[in-house]
């Protein structure tokens, strides 16, 4: 685990190359200095070559959306890991529930694209998390476990500090409805529970994800369960990006 507070944007489908870039200079502009956080954009795949240019030799990070698992071939529509790495890319997303529920990705897909991430240099952030009829059901943690198991039984015990995972409850993704520190904090501790169950070293970094903005940021990030979050909505508005990494430097570690 980092001694910092990990703060990823996912921008989704937003913010294309003009936008885009117009938007990472104002990002290098505002971000001068960061003591106690680690912010990583991960801007569509389009908008990935002129972000990653303008923010070279910044203090933000630049990732991809998501990742194939081989190096080359007949896939249409896909990038592999050394695309992103040729960029400047540092890390991407794995499973992200749009990707799971728009489309199908399975599990054990979000397992291949883990690992061919990893070995590629990439950090590999995989998201996992419920659906609201899954949570209403009791069924949280046998989906959180279901969706976990593939990934922490391909990722080798060596790499593990190369992948990071994102708690992202899928009612809350967009929604405006935020998990209580409650369920947050349980869901956290139950995936700390599977990495020990997998036998892997020290433990899972997880970030929460779910409509985070400038009004509930504080209190889910004192949560010591909470090493950081994924963003989306907010992440993608400068004014609101800029407090959410204003309260990440303002929380301890
Ligand atoms: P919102 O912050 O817009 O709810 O999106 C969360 C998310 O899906 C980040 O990956």
């Amino acid at each position: 685990m980092s001694s910092k507070h990990l703060l990823v944007g996912n921008w989704k489908m937003n913010l294309g190359p003009k936008q885009g870039s117009s938007y990472a200079r104002q990002l290098r502009e505002s971000i001068t200095a960061l003591s106690r956080t680690d912010v990583w954009v991960a801007p569509p795949f389009a908008s990935l070559p002129i972000v990653a240019s303008e923010l070279k030799g910044s203090l933000i990070n630049v990732g991809a959306q998501n990742v194939h698992w081989t190096e080359s071939g007949a896939f249409t529509g896909e990038t592999a890991p050394s695309f992103l790495t040729e960029l400047g890319a540092t890390f991407s997303l794995t499973g992200h529930s749009e990707r799971r529920t728009y489309f199908g990705e399975t599990s054990e897909q979000v397992a291949q694209r883990t690992v061919a991430a990893i070995n590629a240099g990439l950090t590999a952030i995989a998201c996992i998390g419920e659906t609201e009829a899954e949570r209403s059901a009791g069924t949280t943690e046998k989906i959180l476990e279901t969706q976990l198991n593939p990934i922490l039984s391909s990722v080798a015990k060596e790499s593990v500090a190369k992948l990071v995972l994102a708690y992202e409850p899928v009612w809350a993704i967009g929604t405006g409805k935020v998990a209580s520190l409650d369920d947050i904090r349980g869901a956290h501790q139950f995936i700390q529970k599977v990495w020990s169950a997998h036998n892997l070293p020290g433990t899972a970094t997880i970030l929460y994800g779910g409509s985070v903005n400038p009004t509930n940021f504080a209190e889910i990030l004192a949560l010591k369960e909470v090493h950081g979050a994924l963003v989306g909505g907010a992440s993608i508005k400068l004014d609101q990006w800029m407090e959410l990494i204003r309260i990440s430097e303002a929380t301890a570690v």
